[in-house]
């Protein structure tokens, strides 16, 4: 081996790095890959801004007291916001208002959130549950903490919870080792677009439950829902113990890359104690910017954002209805994707990557092919066989984000991406 890789940990060479990430180095006219959220409340943060700045001129005592290194778990002022919004927004009975602040654990990024999880509950070989395909930023990382991610089916609504209990039920038998960590994303999954039925998510809690299995609930794309908000599976959690629940700012008040999570009491502050040894503290002047965003502007400039997304969907939508070839596709609720694989044998024959590089490339279109979303190693239940087999990996998928640009270059691009389908199938 080289003698330079030879001194890397072994994960280095486990795990790539994220497909999304290289394709964010090409940029191309029609740029349908990464989910860069393209509505921010530009008036807003410049405001905000000035006021900090006058604040900063004005008082620097005060200054340097105040913007110091803040408490690990996050600055008290933002926790008190986002508990009152919380409270208001998704009617989670640990939380009761603004005094239940300490409850949440304030990260930089929900991705944070979601390592701390796992780094906090993951010992080698322990199994993962995701559906599939799942979001890259969680199933890499599974691997990269040593964890063994079992993949169960997904239809247009999400995770099917029949197929969720087979697979924690085979897995177990097939590993001899108890299923750790179910994931879901509940609003608006990455990168299916779909949204977990009510009835779905009360099932699945209650699978977790027999089962007893932790579930991450995982509400990235939650302030970007096109419909009534449904509630998250924490609501069922009433006694804190089963369901970890994280989110973000990211997709509402992308600079800020502030994430907020609830973990249960058994482990909110070992996720803290891992925090502390990964970065100290998640910086106190974003934390500030947030608190005054979240606390005076936000419920006015929401309805204003998430109708932007929903324009650049329907265009999107619109455009595949017109020119895709046949096959299976979401009509996201919210959030930023929209997937579409071909019907039958051709989901798993089709290779999205090479397409990606050779034809849409070329012609000015990028998506994420579906192989992105698969773990690096790991197995898939078959719900036809009822089994567990290796990795079964949708080669011919592709996720396509309507989240970046105007809603007449997606219109034109989504065109030649179904043009081009039609004519490379
Ligand atoms: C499902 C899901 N979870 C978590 C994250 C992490 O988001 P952030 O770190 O920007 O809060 C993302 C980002 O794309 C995501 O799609």
């Amino acid at each position: 081996m080289d003698p330079i890789r030879e001194v890397l940990a072994d994960w280095t060479r486990e795990v790539p790095e994220s497909e999304i990430r290289r394709l964010l180095k090409n940029k191309t006219k029609y740029y349908l890959a990464g989910g860069l959220p393209g509505n921010l409340p530009t008036k807003i943060f410049p405001e905000i801004l000035r006021e900090l700045a006058d604040y900063y001129d004005s008082d620097s005592q005060n200054v340097i007291n105040e913007f110091q290194y803040g408490q690990t778990a996050g600055d008290p002022g933002f926790r008190k916001v986002l508990a009152e919004r919380i409270h208001r927004r998704d009617g989670i009975d640990i939380i009761s208002g603004a005094e239940d602040w300490e409850k949440i654990l304030i990260t930089t990024g929900s991705q944070q959130a979601v390592y701390l999880a796992l780094d906090t509950l993951i010992n080698p070989g322990d199994i993962v549950v995701t559906p599939s395909p799942a979001y890259l930023g969680f199933v890499t990382t599974v691997v990269k903490v040593g964890g063994h991610v079992v993949t169960a089916p997904t239809d247009a609504d999400g995770l099917i919870p029949e197929y969720v209990e087979d697979t924690i039920i085979k897995a177990e038998k097939e590993f001899g080792k108890k299923v750790k960590i179910l994931y879901v994303v509940e609003d608006s999954d990455n990168p299916k677009g779909t949204t977990l039925p009510i009835k779905r998510r009360e099932q699945l809690f209650n699978i977790a439950e027999q089962h007893d299995v932790i579930v991450i609930a995982d509400s990235a794309y939650k302030e970007i829902q096109f419909e009534q908000k449904r509630p998250s599976m924490k609501t069922l959690d009433k006694d804190n113990s089963r369901v970890i629940y994280t989110s973000s700012t990211s997709k509402e008040a992308a600079p800020l890359r502030l994430g907020y999570s609830l973990f249960p009491d058994f482990l909110h502050s070992e996720a803290e104690k891992s925090k502390g040894y990964i970065d100290l503290c998640t910086p106190t002047i974003t934390q500030r910017i947030a608190e005054i965003y979240y606390g005076k502007y936000i419920d006015e400039q929401l309805p204003i954002i998430v109708q932007k997304y929903k324009d650049q969907k329907d265009a999107a939508y619109q455009a595949l209805l017109e020119t895709f070839p046949e096959g299976d596709f979401t009509n996201p609720t919210g959030g930023f994707f929209i997937w579409w694989q071909p019907k039958g044998e051709q989901a798993y024959t089709f290779d999205v990557r090479k397409f990606n590089q050779e034809i849409l490339h070329p012609n000015d279109v990028l998506v994420v092919p579906g192989a992105a979303f698969y773990p690096p190693t790991g197995h898939s239940y078959d719900p036809e066989a009822r089994e567990i087999e290796p990795l079964k990996v949708i080669t011919g998928g592709m996720r396509i984000g309507y989240s970046f640009l105007p809603p007449d270059l997606i219109d034109v691009g989504v065109r030649k991406l179904g043009n081009l389908l039609k004519e490379n199938l």
